[in-house]
C-alpha cells in the first residue's frame, strides 16, 4: 500500500480523506510522524503556503506529502481576507474576532457582497509537483446564521441556497464546498494511479 503524509493535524480533514481513499493509499498525519513544528506559512498566495507545507515534509522526513490552503475571496474587499483569512483579525484571531471584522468592513456595502471560498492543495510525489483546486461562489450575508461548521461559515451563502454554509449539515456542505470540490480532484488523481 502506497504511504503519502498530509501535513495536518485536522483530524476532521484527516479523517475525511482516509474515508474516501479507503485501504488504496495509508495516510499519515503531522502527529503521527511527531512532527509538532510550526510550519511557517510566509507566501502570500495559496499555492505559495500549501506548497511550503508539502515541500517542509518532503524535506525533512522524505515522504511524499500533500498539503492545503483556503481562503475566502470578497469582491468587495478586492479578494480580501484570502490567504490571510485565518489571522485576518490578527495573529491568534478567533473566528468569531474574523467574522465581526469581516461584517465591519462590509457594513454600508449593499447585497450581494460577493465572495468564494478557495482551496489549494499542494502535492509532491514521485512523479513531482501537483496542485488541485476547488471554490465555491456565493455571498457574504448581514448577519450571522446557524450554528454548525467553523470559520466564515455562518456569514457565507452559497450560490443558490437560502441557507449559510452555518446552516447545513456536514456532509451538505462537503458534497459542495471548495475543500471538498479540492479533495475530489486529488483523489481522483490518487485513483489513477498505478
Ligand atoms: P485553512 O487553510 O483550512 O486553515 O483555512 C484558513 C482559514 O480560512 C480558517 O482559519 C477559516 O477562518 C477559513 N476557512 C477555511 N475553510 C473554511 C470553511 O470551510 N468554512 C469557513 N471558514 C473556512
Amino acid at each position: 500500500m502506497k504511504k503519502l503524509v498530509f501535513a495536518s493535524n485536522n483530524a476532521h480533514k484527516l479523517s475525511e480523506i482516509r474515508a474516501i481513499l479507503g485501504d488504496r493509499i495509508e495516510i499519515i498525519s503531522l502527529s503521527d510522524l511527531q512532527c509538532h513544528d510550526e510550519i511557517p506559512e510566509t507566501a502570500d498566495t495559496l499555492e505559495g503556503n500549501a506548497l511550503i507545507k508539502a515541500r517542509y515534509v518532503w524535506e525533512h522526513y522524505g515522504l511524499y506529502c500533500f498539503a492545503d490552503d483556503t481562503g475566502l475571496e470578497v469582491e468587495a474587499l478586492g479578494g480580501a481576507p484570502g490567504v490571510y483569512s485565518a489571522r485576518f483579525a490578527g495573529e491568534h484571531a478567533s473566528f468569531e474576532d474574523n467574522v465581526s471584522l469581516l461584517l465591519e468592513r462590509l457594513s454600508g456595502v449593499a447585497a450581494p457582497r460577493r465572495a468564494r471560498f478557495r482551496t489549494v492543495i499542494a502535492l509532491i510525489d514521485e512523479y513531482g509537483t501537483h496542485f488541485f483546486e476547488g471554490s465555491v461562489d456565493g455571498e457574504i450575508t448581514l448577519e450571522r446564521s446557524g450554528d454548525h461548521g467553523f470559520g466564515y461559515d455562518p456569514i457565507f451563502r452559497p450560490e443558490g441556497r437560502e441557507e449559510t454554509f452555518a446552516q447545513l449539515t456536514e456532509q451538505e456542505k462537503n458534497s459542495m464546498s471548495h475543500r471538498g470540490r479540492a479533495v475530489q480532484k486529488l483523489v481522483r488523481y490518487l485513483q489513477a494511479l498505478p
